[in-house]
């Protein structure tokens, strides 16, 4: 997968190369990440790449060309079946069907906006989808573009080592996850549950079942909405 983004602050991407599994899968190759900066796109002699909204109002909005020459260049190097998105607030929720969504183009571009947002135009004529993670506003589009490098990443082939696995964190199956404990066995009083010593894989993994479908249960019930669930898993969760 060759991912690029369209930011101002280039930078702020290399925390994706700080360590743990984004960087191992970055350092393997398993994803190409490439920035382009629209300052370096601009025709003006202060690199300026805002200007006033029209109509009035408080702050800026990033103009049209420097952004567009900057997705062209992108898409020259990416190829020209890359899918163009832009971050904002107004965009489609990202989830994890999201997830499985976005890991379909194998050249994704990601426009991070900065200041009020894009000239309207842009979004009209050179993206193909909007999306966002969260009904907040952050500064910018570039942690947004972040988080979902890093979840894209989990499911890229070879991208976890064999202890970790995208198939049991949250949501996989649409359940969240059931809860973790390593050593001490006790911590002030505070066992860790004795199904989890007994050694019975199979009765380990009902009650791990049983957890995350309960949990799932009590704080999103809205996903169980979505599920059929199993005879066995109404069976657990009326247990
Ligand atoms: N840019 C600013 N806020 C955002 C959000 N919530 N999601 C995606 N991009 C954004």
């Amino acid at each position: 997968m060759h991912i690029g983004v369209i930011t101002l602050f280039p930078q702020m991407l290399d925390a994706l190369r700080c360590g743990g599994i984004t960087a191992r899968a970055l350092e393997r190759g398993l994803l190409q990440l490439s920035t382009w900066n629209p300052r370096d796109f601009t025709h003006n002699k202060h690199r300026r790449v805002d200007d006033r909204p029209y109509g009035g109002g408080p702050g800026m909005v990033m103009q049209v060309q420097p952004l567009r020459t900057a997705i062209q260049m992108a898409i020259s190097v990416l190829g020209q079946d890359t899918h163009v998105i832009y971050l904002s607030p107004q965009g489609r929720r990202f989830d994890q069907n999201g997830v499985q969504t976005l890991l379909n183009y194998p050249r994704l571009l990601m426009v991070a906006g900065r200041y009020e947002g894009i000239d309207e135009r842009l979004i009209e004529q050179d993206i193909d989808e909007e999306w966002s993670i969260g009904d907040y506003v952050l500064s910018g589009g570039e942690l947004a573009a972040m988080v979902i490098i890093d979840a894209l990443i989990r499911w890229l082939p070879q991208a976890l080592g064999h202890q970790e696995s995208a198939t049991t964190d949250s949501f996989y199956n649409g359940l969240l996850d059931h809860p973790h404990y390593t050593r001490p066995e006790e911590l002030a009083g505070q066992k860790v549950p004795a199904i989890l010593l007994s050694g019975n894989h199979a009765q380990i993994a009902r009650w791990r079942h049983k957890q995350a479908l309960g949990k799932t249960w009590r704080r999103c019930p809205q996903l169980l909405e979505q599920l059929e669930l199993t005879a066995e898993q109404q069976q657990l969760l009326t247990e």
